[in-house]
């Protein structure tokens, strides 16, 4: 039996208009092109784009941008002078993700660096840019610390950092676990929970997508 947090999601979806032709082009497209349906829900989406524009958020960065469909929900919450750079290792991927892009309206505001993000990341501290306001780190999770650490490194007291895939389904609580991605994230809950520098939480979700959740973590003074 379907769960009944599917039918909540689409109750919301359909009330709260969380979904429009570009977003579901940009589901289809990455449907068609084989990519694996691990994209956020409409509703995980329009959180992130409410948290960037909460947070008055001009530079966003993605760290796996899969098929563009978050990168569309935070590229809209940007003003029209506000950068999100994605990060995708997967040239194929990128490829569906910027034609999905093109059609929202959003490549003057969205760039996608096509590397693996451990290398994207060393070149972005290096570069020494303009701190993020908000980093959604949303890929490989064996390297949620490493990416987590590259976050801290490239934003501000009062950034956001938000990671996904967090519960696992419950998986998390699991000390051993032989599955790389649940120990990936044990070991970034205790990064965090070890870090001064931030203030951070974690909400378990269910949804379309199942049981799992985000640490949400505010860097502070
Ligand atoms: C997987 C990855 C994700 O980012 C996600 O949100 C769900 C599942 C995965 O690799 O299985
Ligand atoms: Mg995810």
């Amino acid at each position: 039996m379907e769960p009944v947090w599917n039918a909540v999601d689409e109750y919301f979806n359909d009330r709260l208009h969380l979904s429009d032709t570009v977003l579901a082009a940009a589901l289809e497209e990455s449907t068609a092109a084989g990519l694996p349906a691990i994209n956020v829900t409409p509703a995980q989406g329009k959180f992130l784009a409410l948290l960037a524009r909460m947070g008055n958020a001009r530079r966003i960065l993605e760290i796996g941008t899969l098929g563009g469909y978050s990168a569309i929900w935070m590229g809209r919450a940007l003003p029209s002078n506000g950068t999100l750079i994605t990060l995708e290792i997967s040239q194929r991927n990128a490829d569906v993700a910027l034609r999905n892009l093109e059609r929202a309206g959003l490549t003057a505001r969205v760039k996608i660096m096509v590397a693996p993000a451990s290398e994207s990341l060393d070149r972005l501290i290096a570069d020494r840019g303009e701190p993020f306001d908000l980093v959604f780190i949303d890929a490989d999770k064996e390297r949620s610390v490493p990416y987590f650490d590259a976050a801290l490194q490239l934003t501000r007291p009062g950034s956001v950092i938000v990671v996904d895939n967090v519960v696992r389904d419950g998986a998390i609580i699991d000390a051993q676990s032989t599955d790389g991605n649940v120990q990936g994230m044990r070991r970034l809950t205790e990064r965090v929970a070890r870090e001064p520098r931030v203030s951070a939480t974690a909400i378990q979700t269910v949804g379309s997508k199942g049981y799992d959740g985000f640490i949400i973590a505010l860097v502070q003074p």
